[in-house]
């Protein structure tokens, strides 16, 4: 292992009418902006149950709605805007990672005199943060319990992930009942974005590491083991309740105690397809990370190999490294299309007429991958195995 510091300041509170904490968590007489999407919230009675609680505290309430999934510059901006003329103390995410995503841009970008895109570049640093909080209703990303942001600029067809301490949301607040609304495509793309983060963080080059790569392997398993039943019973409490503590597990840095981190090559790539072409992150993983795996297993099959062996069913019994590598790559997507996931990128009506922009895209970052270090000859390789 490498040294590291466990540090998630996130208070977390989880489980079934967790709601009622949200008073408490705002305090008396606060100026609260909350943050949402499209209306699900409005269908499923989260809004009025976040209000009941606000009301309680005598919270001034004002509103930023209609944060689109892969959330746009724009409309941080105008997140920024409100902060700033209204003096807000507090910011509230309800939703999924899109919101909250766009809500750490917004609390980053209210402090901030200048504009909130060279912060997401890395051409300026962050020095102070506006608080918020999450009030979480689909599991997928992880963003209720960790520091990363994605945030699209639709005119420049750029989709940047960015990060900072100061965005560590104060509190999240994950009630399982909230998520029994979301539909079965979401449900699917959730399942495949949690599995991709810990394949990411799984693919990484440290030694002595059992301890994670356990915890990894056996959360890959649970979660196969629920995903197959949930999409046949969205209101499942149980399912759901496992499902949705899986999302955060899986990307709150617990995963990458003692190792570099993982490789990532897969979520870079996958973000260059939506900054093109705006498709959903999870159907874009579940297309590109079973050919990252056989793609990168002809350089080092070692891991493919393990997780084949160890998560993905498959005997070695008489078979190279490579053959059994290339068959867990073959039984993940199997199992994702099981599901319901998307098979090829044509599925969303890809093809290669702007392959070239896409692998440009896929190097927004100095690098792409670390199990792996990727050239860009590499990513059209991946790129075209996935059309
Ligand atoms: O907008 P509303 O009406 O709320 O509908 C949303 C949206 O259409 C709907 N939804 C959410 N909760 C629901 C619900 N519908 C019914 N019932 C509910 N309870 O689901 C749709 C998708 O929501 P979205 O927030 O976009 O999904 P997700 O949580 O998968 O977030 C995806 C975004 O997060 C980024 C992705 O790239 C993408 O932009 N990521 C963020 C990460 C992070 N911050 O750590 C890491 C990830 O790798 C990822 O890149
Ligand atoms: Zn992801």
């Amino acid at each position: 292992m490498i040294p590291f510091l466990q540090h998630n300041p996130t208070r977390l509170w989880f489980g079934k009418d967790q709601i009622t904490q949200l008073s408490n968590e705002v305090g008396e007489n606060k100026r609260v902006l909350l943050v949402y999407g499209g209306g699900s919230i409005k269908r499923n009675g989260v809004y009025d149950a976040v209000i009941n609680q606000l009301k309680q505290v005598n919270a001034e309430i004002f509103e930023l709605t209609g944060v689109e999934p892969n959330p746009r510059l724009t409309t941080v901006h105008k997140g920024i805007e409100i902060c700033k003329t209204e003096k807000i103390d507090l910011i509230l995410a309800m939703g999924g990672g899109s919101v909250i995503d766009c809500t750490k841009a917004i609390s980053i970008g209210a402090t901030y005199e200048g504009n909130v895109w060279d912060i997401i570049t890395r051409k300026a640093t962050a020095t102070s943060a506006l608080p918020f909080g999450t009030v979480l209703t689909l599991a997928a990303t992880g963003s209720e319990m960790n520091s990363i942001s994605v945030i699209s600029n639709w005119e420049e067809n750029e989709k940047r992930g960015w990060g900072s301490p100061l965005v560590y949301p104060t509190f999240s607040i994950l009630d399982p009942t909230y998520t029994f609304s979301v539909p079965l495509d979401q449900t699917i793309y959730g399942v495949v974005d949690m599995m991709s983060h810990a394949l990411e963080q799984y693919f990484h080059r440290i030694d002595n590491t059992p301890m994670i790569d356990g915890f990894m392997e056996s959360f890959l398993k649970t979660v196969m083991n629920a995903g197959k039943e949930l999409v046949n019973d969205l209101e499942n409490f149980s399912l759901r309740e496992t499902i949705m503590y899986a999302g955060t597990t899986a990307f709150n840095d617990t995963f990458s105690n003692g190792t570099d981190g993982g490789d990532w090559g897969s979520h870079q790539i996958e973000h260059a397809l939506s900054a093109l072409y705006d498709i959903p992150h999870g159907g874009g993983l579940a297309i590109v990370f079973p050919n990252w795996m056989k793609y990168c297993a002809e350089f080092d099959p070692t891991r493919m190999k393990m997780l084949a062996v160890n998560v993905l069913g498959v005997s070695a019994e008489g078979k190279t490294d490579l053959e059994v590598a290339h068959e867990g790559a073959d039984a993940l997507r199997s199992f994702w299309n099981s599901l319901g996931a998307p098979n090829r990128l044509a599925d969303y009506d890809i093809d290669d007429s702007r392959l070239d922009e896409l692998v440009e895209k896929s190097f927004m970052k100095d690098q792409v991958g670390s199990y792996k270090i990727l050239n860009k000859d590499d990513v059209r390789e991946i790129l075209k195995m996935s059309m």
